[in-house]
């Protein structure tokens, strides 16, 4: 028989995407189905779900849900089960899923994802009738209280379901006064250390990671790399104590979204065998972004603009992208510093460097159709889309050796070169000077077009579909279910 699992996520694409936990979300149905696993999913109802889901079937209601009232709407996210819960008063606001239109975070970010901690354990516990759930899949801290209320407070009547607790970005750990506590609905005794305290505050991702079943994070590498203090952020010794718990399970990519053949975003498709395609890709960028054509590579960046990204770094070495015959179409938001210094520097270099500040979808494809180069500088990245859509679109990633980007491109190396197995180009330290010369290696192979021609085609035909992670998801889930007897 099928296994029933619940996953919350606080962003599921097509619906609602601030980064790559959406697009996770979104193809984790699709990648789990083929395992014999039915996934539900549970988000919450921001007014840009509740528009895409139009009139739906209100299934469960909650007078108050941490003092809020609440209903559950049934719908479907592609072909498979879809919730959402609908709490006017926490998720009705314009603005983004986490903060106002100015970026600011809600005040009661801690209210409104409690309260969806609750009811997602609630639905998990069977609260809801005709509607039963095996387990509990819960992505990053806005769901990490998913797990404690499942162990210390489950639904009355219901049952703690096992959970499976997934860490997208240690870096955003949901972490609260101590005052809140009172207000979260668990006993007396999870304030301790060994429960939702942390660092004398509410830790709504440590919460996560010390009552799931099993903690499994985006890429192998940065399984490993959260157990040092660099990049655990203060929860390293949680997750050294629960090692024999955690796993690294990289992501995979949605091949029906992210398919360069099909794509309807793309001026002309294109297939590994047959690549003139992209020359046209690039002429549109090159039109979208006001750049002059060249002979050198055309970069490319889709991205945050923020530290974690090391696109500091990268404004700092623009000059010399343009110096030695490159150029950049960028496109991001985030850190507003960061957006001035590529601002400035797409005034210093028009026609060279075009900067587009904001979010566009469509455009991303586009990008990676059609760009040569796709830059990563991160400092960390748990796992990182977006090299995975540069490789699949033969866009060469040239990336920061951490999480997912150092388990997903070979590095053009002598060796790997002369073995004929590399993808794109790594660099060991996320500094301008590191960047600089990555950029350099990236343009000098760029002028070799064999070894260009080979590494582009080794991205293409790498497999980063889901169908690997989708089969070790679902043996989690089924080991956690048979050890709970
Ligand atoms: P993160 O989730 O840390 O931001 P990922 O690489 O995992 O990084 O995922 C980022 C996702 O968001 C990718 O799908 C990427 O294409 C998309 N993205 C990021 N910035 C933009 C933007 N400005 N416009 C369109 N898509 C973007
Ligand atoms: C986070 C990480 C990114 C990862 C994404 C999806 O946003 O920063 O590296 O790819 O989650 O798991």
């Amino acid at each position: 028989m099928g296994l029933k699992v619940l996953s919350v996520a606080s962003e599921a694409a097509p619906l609602i995407k601030t980064g790559g936990l959406a697009d996770v979300a979104g193809a984790l149905p699709g990648a789990l189905a083929a395992h014999g696993v039915d996934v539900t999913t549970l988000v919450p109802g921001y007014p840009a779900v509740l528009a895409k889901i139009g009139k739906a079937k209100a299934v469960h209601k909650w007078d108050a849900l941490l003092g809020s009232p609440a209903r559950l709407l049934a719908a479907k996210l592609g072909e498979h089960a879809l919730l959402v819960l609908d709490a006017p008063a926490l998720f009705n606001r314009e603005g983004g899923p986490y903060g106002d239109a100015s970026g600011r975070d809600w005040d009661d970010n801690w209210r409104r994802f409690a309260a969806f901690a609750r009811a997602a354990a609630d639905i998990a516990g069977g609260a809801v009738k005709g509607r039963g759930f095996d387990l509990a899949h819960v992505h990053d801290w806005q769901a990490g209280l998913v797990p404690a209320y499942l162990r210390l407070a489950p639904p009355t009547g219901g049952c703690a379901v096992p959970s499976v607790i997934t860490i997208h970005n240690m870096a955003f750990q949901g972490y609260y006064p101590a005052d809140i506590f009172a207000h979260l609905g668990l006993p007396a005794s999870a304030w301790t250390v060994d429960g939702v305290e942390s660092y004398g505050g509410v830790g709504f991702l440590k919460a996560g990671m010390q009552f799931a079943d099993a903690i499994t994070t985006v890429s192998p590498t940065y399984a490993g790399e959260i157990r040092s203090h660099e990049f655990g952020m203060g929860l390293e010794g949680l997750v050294l104590a629960r090692s024999n718990r955690v796993h690294g399970i990289l992501n995979g990519i949605d091949t029906r979204e992210w398919n360069p053949a099909s794509d309807p975003h793309l001026a002309a498709h294109f297939t590994a065998a047959r690549r003139a395609g992209r020359s046209k890709n690039k002429r549109a960028i090159e039109q979208a972004f006001g750049l002059e054509r060249g002979d050198g590579p055309l970069f490319i960046v889709v991205s945050r603009l923020t530290w974690q990204k090391g696109m500091d770094v990268l404004a700092e070495v623009l000059d010399h992208l343009v110096g030695i015959g490159g150029r950049l179409a960028l496109l991001g938001a985030g850190d507003g510093e960061i957006e001035a210094r590529f601002r400035a520097a797409a005034a210093r270099h028009p026609a060279r460097i075009g900067v587009r500040i904001g979010y566009d979808e469509g455009l991303s494809h586009l990008m990676q159709g059609g760009g040569d180069a796709i830059l990563i500088p991160s400092r960390f990245e748990p796992c990182g889309l977006t090299q995975l859509y540069g490789l699949a679109y033969a866009c060469v990633p040239v990336v920061s050796r951490t999480g997912g980007l150092a388990d997903t491109v070979i590095d053009a190396n002598p060796a790997a070169l002369a073995a004929g197995v590399a993808t794109g180009i790594q660099m060991n330290a996320v500094n301008d000077s590191a960047l600089a010369m990555a950029i350099s290696r990236a343009c000098a192979l760029y002028h070799r077009p064999a070894e260009w021609k080979r590494l582009q085609t080794n991205g293409m035909k790498a497999d980063f579909s889901w169908d690997a992670s989708g089969a070790a998801y679902a043996a989690l889930y089924r080991q956690l279910l048979e050890e709970q007897g």
